[in-house]
């Protein structure tokens, strides 16, 4: 699902987004893919061909990782437990990599329909995902981000820029999985009320951990919000609010999955009570 061996690419863009992609991460958002899929349909075929899609996301994934460590946005040296990829590579080949990493995802998707998805699905995989990864997705929530000011950004503002940066990659993951296991409107109405209210937990439970976490544990520096004055949650509204809207919207989450009556939404289930208590 990666790159080709057989494409002719500048070996040291091949190696710059190898660096990244094989650095390892939680793979959250492939897993939800692949966890979706199966949630719906209760089956392996299902699984099978949610695969590329999930490497897809983990690829978008990657490539809003490696930007985002850039000088001109968060600036930041560790990720995954490594030097960021501009450390090692330079920052115009880290914009490069991310730019292969884009475009490539999309590859990737055609390969749903190759494996068996059928064309209407794999279409509506194609258009959810340049809709929630673009502009009025995960990049308008970055740009958003960049934007944000210390002492004038609103809670509605914040909450404007969390759902986007980071809901929409969640929700993608989950709907596109869910397609692909052949979920009805209802069904796909109510896990997407799940992602975003997962994506919202997730991204206050990040900002927490920017300030109470452990370097080691996360991979990646800790305080780096308050070196750049970002606008958080624990910011806007203190730790101890913080950590119970974590688990108020875990709870909410759970509910909504509840309403879409999968065949098999243990895992699902499981995903959110973990990630209440993540530590990294
Ligand atoms: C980090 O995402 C960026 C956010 C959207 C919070 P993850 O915490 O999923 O990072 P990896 O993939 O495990 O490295
Ligand atoms: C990043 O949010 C979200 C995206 C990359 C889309 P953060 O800037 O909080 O992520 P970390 O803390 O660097 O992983
Ligand atoms: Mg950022
Ligand atoms: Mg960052
Ligand atoms: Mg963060």
């Amino acid at each position: 699902m990666s790159l080709p061996q057989e494409w002719d690419i500048p070996p040291k863009l091949r190696e710059a987004i190898m660096y990244s992609l094989e650095a390892g991460g939680k793979r959250l958002r492939p897993i939800l893919v692949l966890t979706a899929a199966e949630a719906v349909a209760q089956e392996k075929k299902a699984r099978k061909q949610a695969l590329p899609v999930a490497c897809a996301v983990e690829m978008i994934h990657t490539y809003s990782l490696i930007h985002d460590d850039l000088p001109a946005m968060d600036n930041d040296d560790y990720r995954r437990g490594k030097p960021t990829n501009h450390k090692v590579y330079g920052e115009a080949m880290a914009i490069l990599a991310g730019d292969g990493l884009l475009t490539h995802a999309f590859y990737a998707v055609t390969w749903a329909a190759a494996l068996g998805a059928s064309a209407e699905t794999t279409l509506a995989i194609v258009s959810d995902l340049a809709k929630l990864a673009g502009a009025p997705g995960m990049v308008g929530g970055q740009a958003a981000d960049i934007l944000g000011e210390q002492g004038v950004t609103s809670l509605e503002e914040l909450e404007y820029i969390h759902l986007h940066k980071t809901s929409d990659l969640i929700v993608f993951s989950v709907l596109a999985g869910a397609r692909i296991g052949g979920a009805n409107r209802q069904q796909l109405d109510s896990l997407q009320q799940f992602a975003r209210k997962l994506g919202l937990a997730f991204q206050i439970q990040d900002d927490i951990l920017d300030l109470i976490g452990d370097e080691a544990k996360l991979g990646k520096p800790v305080q780096s919000d308050v070196e750049q004055q970002k606008v958080t949650y624990p910011y806007l509204i203190g730790m101890e609010e913080s950590l119970a809207l974590v688990e108020r919207l875990t709870q909410e989450a759970k509910k909504a999955l509840a309403d879409a009556k999968l065949a098999m939404p243990d895992y699902l289930l499981a995903i959110a009570d973990y990630l209440m208590r993540r530590d990294h």
